[in-house]
C-alpha cells in the first residue's frame, strides 16, 4: 500500500474518531452536584444504607429492584428494566412515566445537560473490579464500529480485507490467525488470544498494547465505546 493512501486511511480514522468523541460526554464534577438531588433519598457510597430509596452504588447496568435489603414497590419489582444508560436517563427524566406506580416521588430532571452530567457521575460509582467488565451495549458497539473501525475492517462473515483483516469471529481466536492476511511480525509474535481484556486493551490503544503493530489508529478514548464494541464483536460468530 502506498504511503499516501495509508495516510488518508489513518487521517480518515482519526477524523471519525474525533467526530465520535465530540458528543458531549457529561461532566463528572457537575454531575456530582446534580446528585445532591438524589441523596435526600439515596446513599451513593459502596455499602451505603438504604434511605427512603435504595443505595445506588454500582446501579448502572444492574437489573432494577435487585438490592436484597430494600423493599421495592411492585411496579419497580416487576418492571423488568436494566439500568443501562438509556433507561437510566429516561427514568431520571420522568420516573413515573418509565415506571408507572413507582414509589420514587421525584419529579425528574428536565435539563438534558444535567442528566448527562449525572450519568457521567454515576458511571464513576463502581468498584475497580466491576470496571473491567462493564456490560457493553451491542447496538452502540455496532455504531462505534461503523464510525471508527470499518474504514479498515469488515465485520461481516467472509468480508473483504479493507486495510486490516476481516474481524468476523475474531473473539476467542488467536491473534494474527485470519488466513491470507499479512500481519505485522509484532502481532504474529504477540501470543495473544482475543479475549475481553485483550480486545478492550487493543481497541483502546493498539500501538501501546502491541508495540509495532500496523493497526495504526489512535484507539478508543472512552471505556464505554470499548465495552460496547466488545459486546458487538462477541455477537459476530
Ligand atoms: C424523594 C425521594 C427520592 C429522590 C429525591 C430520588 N429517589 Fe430514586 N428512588 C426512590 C425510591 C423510594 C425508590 C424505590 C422505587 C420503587 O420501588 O418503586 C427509588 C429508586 C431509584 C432507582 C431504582 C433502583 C433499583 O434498585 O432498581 C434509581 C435508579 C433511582 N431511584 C435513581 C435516582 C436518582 C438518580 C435520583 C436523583 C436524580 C433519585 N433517584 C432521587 C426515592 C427517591
Ligand atoms: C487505520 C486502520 C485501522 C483502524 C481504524 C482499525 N484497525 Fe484494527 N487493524 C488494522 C490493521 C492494519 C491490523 C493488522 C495489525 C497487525 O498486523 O499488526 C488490525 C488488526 C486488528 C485486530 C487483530 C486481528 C487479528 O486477526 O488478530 C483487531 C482485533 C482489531 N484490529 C480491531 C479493531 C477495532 C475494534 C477497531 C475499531 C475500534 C479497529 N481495529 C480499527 C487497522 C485498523
Amino acid at each position: 500500500m502506498k504511503n499516501s493512501k495509508l495516510f488518508s486511511i489513518i487521517a480518515a480514522g482519526t477524523l471519525l474518531l474525533t467526530a465520535s468523541t465530540a458528543f458531549a460526554e457529561g461532566d463528572v464534577a457537575k454531575g456530582k452536584k446534580v446528585a445532591k438531588k438524589c441523596v435526600a433519598c439515596h446513599t451513593l457510597k459502596e455499602g451505603g444504607k438504604n434511605r427512603l430509596g435504595p443505595n445506588l452504588f454500582g446501579i448502572l447496568n444492574k437489573k432494577s429492584a435487585t438490592n436484597p435489603t430494600y423493599k421495592y414497590s411492585k411496579a419497580m419489582a416487576n418492571s423488568g428494566l436494566t439500568w443501562d444508560e438509556h433507561t437510566f436517563l429516561e427514568y431520571i427524566t420522568k420516573p413515573r412515566k418509565v415506571v408507572k406506580g413507582t414509589k420514587m416521588s421525584f419529579p425528574g430532571i428536565k435539563k438534558a445537560a444535567k442528566r448527562a452530567d449525572l450519568l457521567a457521575y454515576f458511571k464513576t460509582l463502581r468498584s475497580g473490579e466491576d470496571h473491567d467488565d462493564i456490560m457493553g451495549n451491542v447496538e452502540a458497539g455496532k455504531r462505534v464500529a461503523k464510525k471508527t473501525c470499518t474504514v479498515c475492517h469488515s465485520f461481516d462473515k467472509g468480508g473483504k480485507v479493507v486495510y486490516g483483516p476481516n474481524l468476523f469471529g475474531i473473539y476467542g481466536k488467536k491473534a494474527a490467525s485470519v488466513e491470507g492476511y499479512k500481519y505485522s511480525d509484532a502481532l504474529k509474535n504477540s501470543g495473544l488470544v482475543w479475549n475481553d481484556k485483550n480486545l478492550a486493551a487493543f481497541a483502546s490503544n493498539p500501538e501501546q498494547f502491541v508495540k509495532g503493530t500496523t493497526a495504526r489508529f489512535p484507539g478508543l478514548k472512552s471505556t464505554k465505546d470499548a465495552a460496547d464494541i466488545l459486546a458487538y464483536i462477541k455477537t459476530l460468530k
